[in-house]
């Protein structure tokens, strides 16, 4: 049997570790996702066209925010996960540094070698290798830590995060198809429109959609008060969404964006995130609009597949496109982050408590109102129905850029304080 300080020490040895991989998370948000998209944005309305910017420039930006962040961020939450399973932390602690050296080294090749194109045709390939090598680590961890009980009785959430991890994986595997593909026959180190688009549906529809619909169905019943979640709605949920990923990589887009609006529908049904709640909401330690936030990270979910679909209708210059994916990347995405994540991680990384709930609605706020202000303009701008909207573009980005930078300031100085175990410790010596 293992001693009781021992594993009292495996698992702060794994919060530290996690905590690593939140600020990893945080720093590639900031500066080579959040930095790099507002002067893509500056750029592009400047030129009043999104042609003349190179696209390598703009699949760094989306592949920092993707990856280095939200695949960041999730990787770390599965080795917190790990900490809660007896006897896990000598081994997930080695393995979560490995895991996360791997990971680091290849998304930020990644994003230098789509900037300055040095050594292309050998550094994209070695890019998501180096990737795939840090997922699989992680992967292969936590696989090895089996949930109680036959998979037949594994709860829906359960399932959810599962698919969602699976898609990670597929994610990752196209990612170094397309990087091999490029560097054998491309011409730069950006991928060609079609095959970009068709990779975006699964990276964008796959691990941080499922991912969020899963821990939504484990954490929203608490923290907003909500009814049990419907399982067969659940269910359905990821039957359409995986079909509907199937359908956006056959080229089929207009079945695979009606597919998508079906299936966040029947999510946002099964998870009855706008019936009224049973219960009042868990608010400690959080600003009191977090409920408020969450329900209009559901709606900007709906918002973005319908404008899907008008995208696979009428899109003539890319502000369709464009527009339903910053809903999804930053309506939904991101909100879900900046409402749960404030909730949930600075407990994950060492029992801590939130520098500020009015700094999280001092981040969420702005985020919402750049987010509206970003879709509109995009849709009128670039599809030339109101032109007179380009100077709106680069505003909503000097507001989303703030509300991010207030959320990477409140979890930094979050990670900055002492963990409670020590906060409580001093006390006692004091
Ligand atoms: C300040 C906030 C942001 C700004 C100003 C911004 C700007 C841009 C711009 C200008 C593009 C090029 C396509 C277009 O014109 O629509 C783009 C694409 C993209 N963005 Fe963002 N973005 C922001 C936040 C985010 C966030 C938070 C995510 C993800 C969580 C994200 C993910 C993506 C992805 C995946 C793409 C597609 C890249 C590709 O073509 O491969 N963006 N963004």
């Amino acid at each position: 049997m293992t001693h009781p300080d021992t594993l009292r020490e495996h698992e702060l040895a794994l919060q530290r570790a996690v905590t690593v991989w939140i600020a990893t998370g945080l720093a590639f948000m900031l500066l080579p996702g959040t930095f790099l998209g507002v002067w893509n944005l500056i750029g592009i309305s400047g030129q009043q066209s999104a042609a003349e910017i190179d696209p390598a420039w703009l699949q760094a930006h989306g592949h920092a925010q993707m990856f280095g962040w939200i695949g960041t961020f999730i990787l770390g939450i599965g080795f917190y996960s790990l900490s809660k399973m007896a006897g896990a932390g000598r081994i997930a602690v080695r393995h979560a540094w490995l895991s996360w050296a791997l990971w680091t080294a290849g998304v930020a090749l990644r994003w230098a070698t789509n900037l300055w194109h040095w050594e292309w045709r050998l550094m994209l390939p070695l890019s998501a290798v180096l990737e795939l090598a840090g997922f699989i680590r992680f992967f292969l961890t936590v696989s090895g830590h089996k949930a109680e009980g036959p998979p037949s009785k594994m709860a829906m959430w359960m399932r959810l995060v599962i698919a969602g991890s699976i898609a990670f994986l597929l994610a990752l595997i196209a990612n170094l198809g397309v990087t091999i593909a490029n560097s054998l026959s491309g011409a730069s180190p950006a991928i060609p429109h079609e095959r970009n688009q068709a990779l975006l549906a699964l990276i964008l529809w796959g691990f941080p959609v499922l991912s969020i619909w899963g821990f939504s169905a484990r954490w929203l019943p608490v923290f907003l008060g909500l009814k049990a979640p419907e399982d067969r709605q659940l269910k359905a949920a990821l039957a359409l969404n995986a079909a509907a990923i199937v359908a956006a990589a056959g080229g089929w887009w207009l079945a695979g964006t009606t597919l998508f609006l079906l299936g966040a529908g029947a999510a946002a049904a099964g998870l009855h995130v706008f019936s009224p709640p049973e219960n009042p909401p868990k608010i400690n330690g959080v600003h009191s609009t977090f409920p408020a936030f969450v329900r209009i990270a559901y709606g900007w979910v709906l918002v973005s597949a319908v404008i899907g679909v008008a995208a696979a209708l009428w899109d003539h210059a890319g502000g369709l496109w464009g527009a339903s994916r910053h809903a999804l990347t930053v309506g939904f995405i991101s909100t879900m982050v900046f409402a749960i994540g404030q909730r949930v991680l600075p407990a994950f990384c060492g029992m801590r408590v939130l520098f500020s709930p009015r700094l999280m609605f001092a981040a969420l706020a702005p985020l919402s109102a750049g987010c509206a202000l970003r879709v509109i303009s995009e849709i009128c701008a670039y599809e030339g129905y109101a032109p007179s909207l380009w100077p709106l573009l680069p505003l909503s980005a000097v507001i989303e850029m703030t509300a991010f930078t207030l959320f990477a300031a409140n979890l930094a100085l979050t990670l900055l304080q002492p963990p409670a175990h020590l906060k409580h410790a001093k006390h006692a010596t004091a």
